[in-house]
């Protein structure tokens, strides 16, 4: 008989503090809660969004002074636009070192972000072509919907259009790195052969 008592005072016990603790974690809705390391929260660097008296605009985020480039950046200054194109297809030129190791980089990027559409041996035969996708043109054999033929395509052309894509082409700038970008043209120069 006392014990089971002592069983239901537990057990009353246990469940009083299970509803004042889910009470009194729901009064507040925006509280965090607990803060294990609230310098994680409430940290001293500014936020970009945050209000900043330090800058004559007032803004935290800054855009970096014109004529820069910052640390680490590679500049295109080539628009999107076919004089562009063009423009980089003269000026542009690959310094990635021509060694084994860019090639076998290069050929994985290429398998995995460019042949879906232009096929393993860039004959636009890819998987979503045969799927319904539009065919790109050959590397080898094709013609460029902006003139020349496909195999001519020069180191700055090619860079261009991964940085910007062309027509049923998207930009592949956010995916691959400018040295990325090298490796697969130098790759893409190797398939133009075939
Ligand atoms: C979603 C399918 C698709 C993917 C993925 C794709 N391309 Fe293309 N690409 C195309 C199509 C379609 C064209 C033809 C566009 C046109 O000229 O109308 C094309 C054209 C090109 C051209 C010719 C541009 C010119 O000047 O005529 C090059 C070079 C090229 N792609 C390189 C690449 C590289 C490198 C990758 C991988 C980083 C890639 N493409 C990924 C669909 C794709």
């Amino acid at each position: 008989m006392l014990a089971m008592n002592k069983n239901r005072i537990l057990g009353i016990t246990a469940i009083a503090i299970a509803v004042t603790v889910i009470v009194s974690s729901c009064n507040n809705k925006r509280s965090t809660g607990w803060e294990y390391a609230p310098n994680m929260y409430e940290h001293i660097a500014y936020d970009p969004d945050q209000k900043n008296d330090n800058f004559k605009d007032g803004k935290t985020a800054q855009l970096p002074p014109a004529g820069t480039t910052p640390v680490g950046f590679v500049r295109f200054d080539y628009p999107n636009t076919k004089e562009g194109y063009e423009q980089a297809g003269v000026e542009v030129k690959s310094t990635l070192p021509q060694t084994q190791a860019n090639y076998t980089e290069g050929k994985m990027l290429f398998e995995h972000f460019c042949s879906p559409c232009h096929g393993k041996t860039g004959k636009g035969d890819g998987l979503v072509v045969a799927h319904g996708f539009p065919p790109p043109p050959s590397y080898s054999t094709g013609q460029s919907s902006r003139g020349g033929n496909m195999k001519d395509l020069t180191d700055g052309k090619i860079y261009h259009t991964i940085t910007y894509g062309v027509n049923a082409m998207g930009s592949y700038a956010s995916q691959l790195d400018p040295k990325e970008r090298w490796q697969v043209i130098m790759y893409v120069h190797h398939l133009q052969t075939l």
